[in-house]
């Protein structure tokens, strides 16, 4: 398998400096290196998209809201980025998107679906990052990139010019959300009225994580052979393990957890786009920064089946 990766340094989505060097943290942890020499994967790594943050571009105002925060810089960055994880597929099995706040999803998604067919995305978060611009309590596209991606929830989009690219491709039937715990009034509206799948972390408290995983892979891919976009916010991780990030909540995935949920995915063998967002290594000293930026490292080698308890279970003849 070939494995192309992708750095997208795009902040406008939030408001946060520090979150564009997240691409930069997880290489200096060590990412080329632990995904290097391993027998049948190669490595290609297609630098950083130029995500040039423009301050001073408007904000979109609406009477009474809170502005949509960014929208030209955010559109205009997103674009590159669906061209570029469009054109990564040709020639590689996995396009890894290293962000970036979540925004970045609009662009990889966006690419993903160009590049394949019938994709199924499964979004590893705190937040289900489906509001409008009309319901979000902040005005920060971070929180919104599905709502443009979503067929049903087209008559929800504001024209705005700059995002006029980008075209509806997943419907409720290929969209997965596990972990989740922070979910606004909008968005629990929108997740009912559509009938979302998802497995809540209560749902995990209850069930556990090898059962939530056979659920919502069940039903985001049930036949078993759709293209699984991975879009995995370091956030959906308990603050103690991954406390370098914007949008902290308290109550997340334990280590474990995380990784047991990357595993299925690589077991799966649909692994065809992932994103790994939100490590923001402004927001913590130095040593926490380092310990998210390699725990990021280590969720993507779970994902592309290079842990060692994976091998162990899929290869028991090798050591
Ligand atoms: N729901 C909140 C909002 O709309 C927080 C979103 C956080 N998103 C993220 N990708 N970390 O602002
Ligand atoms: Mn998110
Ligand atoms: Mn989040
Ligand atoms: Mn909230």
């Amino acid at each position: 398998v070939q494995i192309g990766i992708l750095g997208a340094p795009i902040q406008s989505g939030q408001r946060n400096h520090g979150v564009q060097f997240g691409p930069e943290a997880i290489r200096k942890a060590g990412l080329i290196e632990h995904l290097d020499h391993h027998v049948g994967m190669t490595i290609k790594d297609f630098g950083d998209v130029e995500a040039g943050y423009v301050q001073g571009h408007a904000d979109f105002y609406l009477t009474g809201k809170t502005p949509l925060r960014n929208p030209t810089s955010t559109a205009q960055a997103n674009s590159k980025v669906a061209d570029t994880v469009e054109n990564i597929l040709k020639s590689c099995d996995v396009c890894l998107t290293l962000g970036g706040d979540h925004s970045t999803a609009i662009g990889t998604i966006t690419g993903h679906a160009r590049a394949r067919e019938n994709i199924s995305v499964l979004w590893v978060d705190a937040h289900p990052d489906l509001n409008t611009p009309v319901s979000s309590p902040s005005g920060n596209i971070h929180g919104m990139p599905l709502h443009f991606l979503m067929h049903d929830l087209q008559n929800e989009r504001l024209s705005i010019p700059e995002f006029e690219w980008v075209k509806p491709c997943i419907t409720s039937s290929n969209l997965g959300y596990i972990a989740i715990r922070d979910i606004d009034p909008g968005e629990i509206a929108i997740m009912k009225r559509y009938n979302i799948p998802h497995c809540s972390i209560r749902e995990i408290d209850r069930n556990g994580i090898a059962h939530c995983m056979e659920k919502i892979l069940d039903m985001i891919n049930p036949s078993g052979n759709r293209p699984i976009h991975l879009s995995f916010d370091i956030d959906s991780l308990d603050p103690s393990i991954a406390p370098a990030t914007g949008t902290r909540v308290r109550g997340g995935l334990t280590y474990r957890e995380g990784m047991y949920i990357c595993e299925e995915v690589a077991r799966t063998g649909c692994l065809s786009a992932m994103d790994l967002v939100e490590v923001n290594p402004e927001l913590s000293n130095f040593r926490e920064a380092k310990r998210t930026s390699e725990v990021a490292v280590e969720i993507i080698k779970h994902a592309l089946g290079l842990s060692d308890t994976y091998k162990l279970e899929r290869h028991p003849q090798q050591t």
